[in-house]
């Protein structure tokens, strides 16, 4: 990941203070939170942990934060590990065995689990049991311990890397996040500026409302930097000093930052504007296949700026207009 990207997630990571605790407060996402209201409270009725839940969807849009919202609502504790951190049968036997019943178990980034790991996870969801091989070769014999009750709630910005078997254990619903509207948006900044103590006039929340990708990780990023700029230079937190923040930070008026905008000129000067194919893409800006895929693409589509075809990725007449390029008008 990009450096720039990877430092807004971390500095949001740290601001737990900008995370809604209670659905009331989480703005946006309105089905998905009626859904998980409704799975809640009807396993609750029930008396029983609710069914797992896969969220998916490009960063910063609030998986962690439902994970945690499921949580608090219901009262049960969670538990959180990801991916990667599973690198063994046994780190996940320990935490599925450590568990109390009814707690949430958060797994982010679940598409980087290994197979062999996977396969054991399916018994657990499915039937609340760890089987376990003790020995090997023809001594070799299977156990079968019993787990506590448990809900695992987990998190991916790739569900096409999840196996077909993982993805159907999810019987509680698998649930996309979408970008936020503009209007939502603000909604999140004023909040945000009020927990922060932050003095920003509507002016400036609209603006960085249009800027931030649609998404509240970003918004909040940008709130914080525009509140040092104008903090630093004794100016009022108003549209001027959010364009003046943004322009330093490389981020245009659509919201673009310069790697974003580094993808749509490769694609636009040395492939005559696409098709052209992710790998090839990635190798000519420098940047991974996955960064591409997950962070940078989901946005310039939702712009309008780039269109997936079966072909390759294709740069579009706006993101011609919106980069100073002539558009050559293509014979069909
Ligand atoms: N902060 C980050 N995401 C939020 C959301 N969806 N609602 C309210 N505050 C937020």
């Amino acid at each position: 990941m990009e450096p720039e990207i990877e430092k807004k997630e971390n500095e949001a990571h740290l601001d737990h203070t900008l995370r809604p605790s209670r659905f009331d407060d989480y703005i946006g996402q309105e089905t998905i939170k009626e859904n998980l209201k409704i799975l809640l409270r009807a396993a609750e009725e029930r008396n029983h942990p609710a069914e797992h839940i896969l969220f998916y969807g490009p960063p910063g849009l609030g998986k962690t934060t439902l994970a945690h919202l499921i949580a608090k609502e219901t009262g049960r504790s969670l538990k959180a590990t990801s991916g990667p951190a599973i690198e063994k049968v046994g780190d996940l036997a320990s935490i599925l065995t450590n568990l109390q019943p009814g707690d949430i178990l958060f797994v982010d980034e679940i598409h980087r689990l290994n197979k062999t790991i996977e396969e054991v996870l399916y018994p657990a969801m499915e039937s609340g049991v760890l089987d376990i091989i003790i020995g090997k070769g023809p001594s070799a014999r299977t156990i079968q311990l019993d787990l506590p009750p448990f809900t695992l709630v987990a998190a991916t910005t790739r569900i096409a890397l999840l196996s077909a078997p993982l993805r159907s254990r999810f019987s509680g619903g698998t649930f996309r996040l979408e970008f936020y509207t503009e209007e939502e948006i603000a909604k999140i900044i004023r909040r945000s500026a009020d927990i922060l103590g932050v003095n920003a006039d509507d002016s400036a929340i609209v603006e960085i409302a249009k800027r931030c990708r649609f998404t509240p990780r970003t918004a909040n990023y940008f709130l914080k930097r525009c509140r040092d700029y104008a903090q630093v230079h004794k100016k009022d937190l108003d549209q001027k000093t959010v364009f003046l923040a943004l322009a330093l930070l490389g981020i245009d008026e659509l919201g673009l930052s310069e790697s974003d905008r580094q993808v749509l000129i490769v694609l636009i000067e040395k492939f005559n504007g696409g098709p052209v194919g992710l790998g090839t893409l990635a190798a000519a800006t420098s940047e991974e296949d996955a960064t591409i895929e997950e962070v940078i693409e989901p946005y310039l589509i939702r712009r309008g700026l780039l269109e997936r075809t079966p072909r390759g990725r294709i740069a579009t007449k706006k993101a011609y207009e919106h980069l100073g390029f002539d558009y050559p008008e293509k014979e069909e």
